[in-house]
């Protein structure tokens, strides 16, 4: 037996890809994976007409559903909000749609929060990996130190840099990368740059699989079409990686 997942990202409601959810739901209805992960930018702009739908969206289904946070997801219209409390709309998604916990035979999921709702630079969209969000997810991994399961942390932003080189724009993404597999994490679940992609990345004396999602929504980069990912993991195993393009034959990776 192995755990499979489903791994979407950046569905941003309100700029949706109708065709696109349309296939994905289709498939976890067919295929009833263990779970639906789905690493941020649930929304494009935050707003309550936008999380409604896509509270719609994720309570339609009777498997475990994971969300994480992104930077789409704070309320964009409302700085009062934004600056005050910025995941209190994410939260009642979460209370609504979504599990806090998700453990299988083969592996477990950790959230890391990458999200900030500013920073002392521009874009503000870009990723920051805060003290404090390493911090808690160093605790929560704390219970699985000797874990013979696959650990896997998810977030929104990509914690590594370019393959190519060139500066990580994710604050702090390369050690965080580096303290999270100290501490025994496998693999990283991302999202964010609206491509896919499925590598294995040194992490100190480490190595870790990054394993990012492409988009369901009509916001397509550098040339990149929709698509998904359905994970396959054995207990303490690397995770097999099928990235789906939207509307035709998969591929693996
Ligand atoms: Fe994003």
């Amino acid at each position: 037996m192995a755990t499979r997942l489903f791994h979407i990202s950046d569905v941003h409601f309100g700029v949706e890809n109708r065709a696109a959810l349309s296939e994905v739901a289709d498939a976890v209805r067919a295929e009833r994976p263990d779970a639906l992960v789905c690493t941020g930018d649930l929304t494009q702009r935050a707003t309550h007409r936008q999380y409604a739908a896509a509270e719609e969206w994720f309570g339609q289904f009777d498997i475990p559903v994971w969300l994480d946070v992104g930077n789409h997801d704070m309320p964009y219209y409302s700085p009062w909000e934004r600056f005050s409390d910025p995941f209190r709309r994410f939260r009642k998604l979460m209370r609504a749609a979504a599990v806090e916990a998700l453990e299988t035979d083969d592996l477990v999921l950790i959230p890391l929060l990458t999200t900030v709702s500013a920073q002392w630079r521009w874009p503000w969209s870009d990723g920051v990996i805060k003290r404090s969000a390493l911090e808690e997810t160093a605790k929560r991994l704390e219970r699985f130190r000797h874990d013979p399961r696959t650990i896997v942390v998810t977030a929104h932003h990509p914690l590594h840099g370019p393959k190519a080189g060139g500066p990580n724009r994710t604050i702090g993404g390369d050690a965080a990368l580096k303290t999270l597999a100290e501490r025994g994490v496998n693999a990283i679940l991302s999202g964010h740059i609206h491509n896919p992609f499925n590598e294995v990345r040194a992490a100190g004396r480490r190595e870790v699989q990054v394993i990012g999602a492409g988009t369901l929504s009509t916001r397509l980069r550098n040339g990149a079409p929709p698509s998904y990912n359905v994970l396959t993991c054995r207990k303490g195993a690397g995770i097999e990686v099928e990235t789906r393009i939207i509307g035709k034959a998969a591929h693996s990776s």
